[in-house]
C-alpha cells in the first residue's frame, strides 16, 4: 500500500513512518525540518499551500493519506491564532479535498483536547466542547473532513509517549529531562488522560489498513485512566529514576497554564470492538519503551 504521512518530521509522524516503513511504500512530508536520516522517502509540503498540497498528493498517489500535521502547541495555538487557523484548517481543507480529487482514503488526527473535561470517559456520541484554540480548531478541521472528504475516518488519540522524532518530543521529554537533571517535576494530579505508547498508535491504524469498510469517527486511547503525578511515579518506578523530584500539583492552582480539559479520558469501545486491538497498560507501555531504548542504545538510559 501506498501512504502518505504528513507531519513526518513531527513526533507521531515520524514513528508512524518507522512502524510502517518495512511493510509499505511510506512517504513523509516535512514543513520546517527536514530528516536526515529517516528510513524513509521524505518530501517538503506546507499543507497551507493548496496548490503544493494537490501536486504532491497527484504526484505520490497514496492509497492512503495519514494526515497528522498540524499547530500541536495549546500555548502556541493561542498566541498565534491566525496561524493555528491556516495550519490546523486551512491545511486540513487543502489534504481532504486532495485526498477526495485522488480517491485516497484519508485517516485524520485528531484529540482527546476537543473536550472539555468535566466528565471524562467520552464517547464518540458524547457532545464536545474544547477549552482551547488547539483543541477547537482541532475540532473544525474534524468538521471539514467530514464536509469535504468522501472516504475517510476521524481518529481522536490522547495524550501519547515514546521515542522523541529528531525534531519533536512527547511529554516525556520533560519529565526525562527533569529526571535527568534532577530539576523538580510539578505534576498535576488533577488532570486525568488515557495515556497511549505511540507504538500501539501505529498497530491500531495498522488494523485501520487492512479494515477499508470502516469509516467515520473513533476514539483510540490507551487502556487505563491515569493522573499526570501517578503517570510520572510509574516512570520512575519502570526507569529506575528518583521519585522524591516529582511535587504532586493541582492544575486548578496554576494560573499561567493555558485552558486544559481536566479529565479527556476517551472511551474506546467503539474501536475496540470494530478491530479486536487491545493496547498496552501504562506499566506495559513503559516498559515496552524501556525495552525499545535498551535495544536502541545498548542501555536502558534514555539520554
Ligand atoms: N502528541 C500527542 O500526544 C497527541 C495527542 C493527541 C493528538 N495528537 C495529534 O497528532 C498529530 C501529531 O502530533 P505530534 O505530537 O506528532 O505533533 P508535532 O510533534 O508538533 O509535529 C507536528 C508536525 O506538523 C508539521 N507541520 C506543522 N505545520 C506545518 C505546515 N504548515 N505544513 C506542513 N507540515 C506542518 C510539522 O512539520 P515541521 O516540524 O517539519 O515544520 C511536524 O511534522 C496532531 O494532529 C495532533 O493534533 C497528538
Amino acid at each position: 500500500m501506498r501512504i502518505l504521512i504528513t507531519g513526518g518530521s513531527g513526533f507521531l509522524g515520524w514513528n508512524l513512518l518507522q512502524h510502517f516503513k518495512d511493510t509499505h511504500h511510506i512517504l513523509g512530508t516535512f514543513g520546517r525540518h527536514r530528516p536526515e536520516d529517516a528510513g524513509g522517502e521524505f518530501i517538503h509540503l506546507d499543507i497551507r499551500d493548496a496548490v503544493e498540497v494537490r501536486r504532491v498528493v497527484r504526484s505520490v498517489g497514496p492509497d492512503i493519506i495519514i494526515h497528522t500535521a498540524a499547530m500541536t502547541s495549546p500555548a502556541e495555538c493561542m498566541r498565534n491564532k491566525n496561524l493555528a487557523r491556516e495550519i490546523n484548517l486551512s491545511g486540513t481543507e487543502n489534504i481532504a479535498r486532495a485526498a477526495k480529487e485522488e480517491k485516497a482514503r484519508l485517516i485524520f488526527i485528531s484529540t482527546d483536547r476537543v473536550f472539555g473535561g468535566e466528565k471524562g470517559d467520552y464517547r464518540e456520541t458524547d457532545p464536545t466542547g474544547p477549552r482551547g484554540h488547539y483543541g477547537e480548531t482541532k475540532l473544525l478541521g474534524e468538521e471539514i473532513v467530514k464536509r469535504i472528504a468522501s472516504n475517510y475516518i476521524i481518529l481522536r488519540l490522547p495524550l501519547m509517549y515514546g521515542p522523541s522524532s529528531p525534531f519533536s518530543s512527547s511529554f516525556l521529554g520533560f519529565m526525562l529531562d527533569g529526571f535527568r537533571d534532577n530539576k523538580t517535576l510539578e505534576l498535576f494530579q488533577d488532570q486525568f488522560r488515557t495515556p497511549l505508547y505511540v507504538e500501539d498508535a501505529g498497530r491500531g491504524i495498522e488494523l485501520l489498513l487492512d479494515r477499508p469498510e470502516l469509516t467515520g469517527l473513533y476514539h483510540l486511547g490507551g487502556r487505563e485512566r491515569i493522573d499526570r503525578c501517578d503517570f510520572g511515579y510509574r516512570m520512575a518506578e519502570t526507569f529506575g529514576f528518583e521519585p522524591s523530584v516529582i511535587r504532586p500539583t493541582l492544575m486548578t492552582d496554576k494560573r499561567d497554564i493555558p485552558p486544559t480539559p481536566a479529565d479527556a479520558t476517551l472511551n474506546s469501545n467503539k474501536f475496540f470492538s470494530a478491530t479486536g486491538f487491545r493496547g498496552r497498560n501504562v506499566n506495559e507501555g513503559l516498559l515496552a519503551l524501556k525495552l525499545k531504548y535498551s535495544l536502541l542504545f545498548g542501555s536502558d538510559k534514555c539520554w
